[in-house]
């Protein structure tokens, strides 16, 4: 049986509750004899910074570099709010998304049938939605210098992001989007600002050049961003893969989160380049959701994006797509039950607690593979 080392790092508000319900599903694999997980917890965010007064220690990081996957619930809270910018929650994400060199950022929005009617749009709009973004994760105005805040001197001080992105950025994200395209639907739509933004023109030439070069199978599509989140509202089901730099991929894929219902449901996966001669990527799977500081600690999270992140590092780290599948589908036909838990409550009568929503995932995977 293969055994995979994850760094488990829960974090703040309900990740720690999420967490353990990753590690209810990683027993169910590891019971099955399907795979064996080495698990490692460490600090994150503000429980990082109560610790030792960092978002993320070096010794997590180096944990999260020796890892197969690191698997991260997520951070932040408003007892946070006053800590300074540098050790802000935040930065510990921001920490291992660059340390690592995660470039690519997959977050799929998919609509469970058994929850369309969680959406604030109407059923036959988002019923079996199934789209991928593809966010680029390392660069853009994250990351750009300069970013700061000067003074003036005459009274007024002038704060400054910087929007920038080299040839090879956005050739090796859009790389990632094409193939993944070619597994799919064969569509990509890429998206930026080019009518305000010189880093949109070049981003536009570079996946232009790239498809001519090396993907004229797949068929592509451009959208100015503020365009492309009206059509994500107005009708979802046109897209298949959407490429887009750091922030518009933020912002968009919240948008599209919130299509399938509730911010609660998806996972994500954060890539670094494949190395040659292992064959092996850094990898980060996180939910899409946050710390929702206001519900922890009460048993109400939904843990389903936190397990549908483990499937995802099953299916992109580990090469065991058929395990992601099994667990995929144990959550679908959980949903399918009626069991909800109080974010897509929707017109149920009853809901369930974020264990008893784990509990009931586990015996349905233990199922899959009876
Ligand atoms: C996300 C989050 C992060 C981001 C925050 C927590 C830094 O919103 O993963 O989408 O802006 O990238
Ligand atoms: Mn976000």
């Amino acid at each position: 049986m293969a055994t995979y080392k994850l760094l488990l790092l829960p974090g703040d508000g309900i990740g720690p509750e999420v967490m353990t319900e990753v590690e209810k599903t990683a027993a169910v694999l590891s019971d099955l004899g399907v795979a064996h997980f080495e698990m490692e917890k460490g600090l994150v965010g503000g429980s990082a910074y109560d610790a030792h007064g960092q978002s993320i220690s070096d010794s997590d990081m180096a944990l999260a570099q020796a890892a197969d996957a690191v698997i991260f619930g997520a951070v932040g809270g408003p007892k946070w709010d006053a800590v300074p910018y540098d050790v802000r929650p935040e930065a510990g994400l921001l920490r291992l998304r660059k340390d690592l060199a995660l470039f690519a950022n997959l977050r799929p929005a998919i609509c469970y049938p058994a929850l369309a009617d969680a959406s604030s749009l109407k059923r036959e709009i988002v019923e079996n939605l199934d789209i991928m973004i593809v966010r680029e994760l390392t660069g853009g105005v994250y990351f750009g210098e300069p970013k700061q805040i000067i003074d003036l001197g005459n009274g007024q001080k002038r704060g400054i992001d910087t929007q920038v992105y080299d040839t090879y950025e956005i050739e090796r994200i859009g790389r990632v989007a094409f193939e993944l395209a070619r597994k799919r639907g064969n569509k990509v739509t890429s998206s930026e600002k080019r009518n305000v933004m010189k880093s949109g023109v070049l981003w536009h030439e570079v996946i232009v050049a790239l498809h001519a070069r090396e993907f004229k199978d797949v068929q592509l599509e451009h959208q100015l961003a503020d365009s492309l989140a009206m059509q994500l509202v107005r009708w979802p089901k046109q897209f298949d893969v959407i490429v887009t730099d750091n922030l518009f991929g933020d912002i968009l894929s919240d948008i599209a989160a919130m299509l399938t219902g509730s911010l609660g449901m998806l996972p994500s996966a954060s890539l670094g380049e494949m190395d040659a001669k292992t064959g092996k990527r850094k990898s980060l799977y996180e939910p899409v959701h946050g710390s929702a500081p206001d519900i922890a600690g009460k048993g109400l999270a939904n843990p389903i994006a936190m397990i549908g992140s483990l499937a995802m590092a099953l299916r992109y780290s580990f090469g065991q797509g058929d395990t992601a599948d099994k667990i995929e589908k144990a959550i679908a036909d959980v949903l399918a039950s009626g069991l909800r838990t109080a974010d897509i409550k929707g017109n149920a009568t009853s809901t369930v607690s974020t264990t008893q929503m784990g509990d009931a995932i586990a015996t349905e995977l233990r199922k899959a593979f009876a």
